[in-house]
């Protein structure tokens, strides 16, 4: 039996619910696993996010329970390769309006930059669909209560897709603490760092502006924030934070406007030459004319308005306090992480970008206070993110799946998880704390609020 069947099949037999409970589309019994009909659904943004975690490999893994009628983008390019690529015969649209009237989707997938979320979700609620929509749910904290306000008005779902949350040795974690191995948790030290490549490209792209990105506290750290509260199962109380601009950007010793028509790629550490990926050339050098829009930009523009080093101390409900950094411009890739708690530690130190495939795990080390020392290895898994992608697909789209660690998140997962890192920014402009609850009308809570999406 698949994977998928073996999941379809066990929370049919739990009765458990669907991305759209509501849904006509499924019965909810075992013998049901073939849907009535196939769920209708749209993409707006059709980049490399889009088409690659939320296209092609949907469309093939899941050809019983979806199809694409429609695919958006601003640009009329990508929208016309991504059917290409996508390998779909559903109509293509530069107007979103016309694509939710026409193709009219039961649930729409939103890809694009993510300042833009908020009026997709919002838009696409209104028109009677439920949303996908990829972290970060968006940029600042009034777009975050629009977004609050238009799923009580209308009444639709909007699920938010952490996949970080689906890495197997992030869920290991999670039954540690759940299961009480370090007593009760007290603090966690948690220091990401991202590489000279990886790093480096979120100063090449839209992510280099505050104004898109929401600054790399929302559009990366969100990530690592809605661990946290999902790790902790507390709501965000207080954020005080700090962070500069110290490598990228003007501090350069040179700069071009983009790789291509720069003329110091021989000294330049971070020449990208884009020319050389077809795929990338194809979705975006070719398009460009559409929308000038230059993915190969340089790293050390005057206009990146991102801070580069950041860190902030972060107090939970439940009294647990948080110490974070994110650097950029690390030699490897990956985070270490400390629970700290009454009756021992989880430590793990990540290396995602390891440079051998020699070894196939990662470790956590569970101390108990006076005590011998346990190595817990977890095999890698085999999709992206150690295989959370697959499995995050899985549970959205093969429907009576299950949630047993509670990783499926809706708007006020969504929405926490951003406004720690909203509440960063703001709190480094003000040199002060800042509370969560002075930012939209979600009232943090001692215990995490979980509702299955
Ligand atoms: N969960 C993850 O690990 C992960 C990884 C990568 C990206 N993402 C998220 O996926 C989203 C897309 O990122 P990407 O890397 O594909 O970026 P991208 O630049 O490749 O794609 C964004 C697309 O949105 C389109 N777009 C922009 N504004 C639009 C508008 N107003 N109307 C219609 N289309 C519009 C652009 O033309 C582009 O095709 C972002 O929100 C990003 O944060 C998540």
């Amino acid at each position: 039996m698949s994977r998928r069947h073996f999941l379809a099949l066990s929370g049919a037999m739990a009765g458990t619910t669907l991305i759209n409970p509501s849904s006509p589309i499924y019965a909810s019994t075992a013998e049901t696993l073939q849907p009535a009909k196939k769920t209708r659904i749209a993409m707006v943004g059709t980049g490399v996010r889009g088409t690659g975690m939320w296209g092609r490999s949907v469309v093939q893994s899941y050809p019983n329970y979806i199809e694409f009628v429609g695919l958006c983008d601003i640009n009329p390019g990508r929208v016309v390769l991504a059917k290409e690529t996508m390998g779909v015969s559903c109509p293509t649209f530069t107007d979103f309006e016309k694509m939710m009237k026409e193709a009219k989707p039961e649930v729409l997938i939103v890809t694009t930059v993510d300042n833009t979320h908020d009026q997709f979700i919002i838009r696409g609620m209104e028109l009677g669909a439920d949303i996908i929509v990829e972290k970060p749910m968006t940029t600042d904290e009034k777009k975050m209560q629009a977004i609050i306000d238009a799923e009580k008005r209308t009444g639709k779902k909007c699920r938010v897709t952490f996949n970080y949350r689906y890495s197997p040795h992030r869920v290991k974690m999670w039954e540690l603490l759940r299961a009480g191995e370090i007593g009760e948790l007290t603090s966690v030290d948690f220091h990401w760092y991202l590489d000279t490549s990886h790093g480096a490209d979120y100063f090449r792209r839209w992510h280099r502006l505050v104004e898109k990105s929401g600054s790399l506290w929302v559009h990366k750290a969100s990530h690592h924030f809605d661990l946290l509260n999902w790790w902790i199962d507390s709501d965000p109380e207080s954020v005080y934070a700090l962070g500069e601009l110290n490598f990228y950007g003007k501090n350069g010793p040179f700069r071009a406007v983009n790789c291509r028509t720069c003329p110091h790629t021989s000294q330049c550490s971070f020449y990208f030459d884009i020319m050389k990926n077809e795929n990338m050339k194809r979705l975006y050098v070719d398009n460009e004319k559409y929308d000038g829009y230059l993915r190969d930009g340089c790293v050390f523009k005057n206009d990146v308005d991102i801070y580069d080093k950041m860190a902030a101390t972060i107090r939970y409900k439940n009294g647990v306090q948080v110490a974070y950094s994110l650097t950029t411009y690390s030699p490897y890739e990956g985070y270490r992480i400390a629970f700290n708690g009454t009756k021992g530690r989880i430590d793990a130190w990540i290396e995602e970008s390891r440079p051998t495939k020699d070894v196939n795990f990662d470790e956590i080390v569970l101390f108990k206070n006076f005590s011998k020392r346990q190595y817990i290895q977890i095999p890698h898994g085999t999709s992206g993110h150690g295989g959370g992608d697959a499995l995050l697909k899985d549970q959205i789209f093969v429907p009576n799946t299950e949630d047993p660690y509670k990783q499926a998140a809706g708007i006020r997962d969504g929405a926490l998880a951003c406004l720690v890192g909203i509440a960063a920014r703001k709190s480094i402009a003000a040199g002060a704390p800042v509370m969560i609850e002075s930012l939209t009308s979600i009232k943090p809570q001692a215990k995490k609020e979980y509702k299955r999406v």
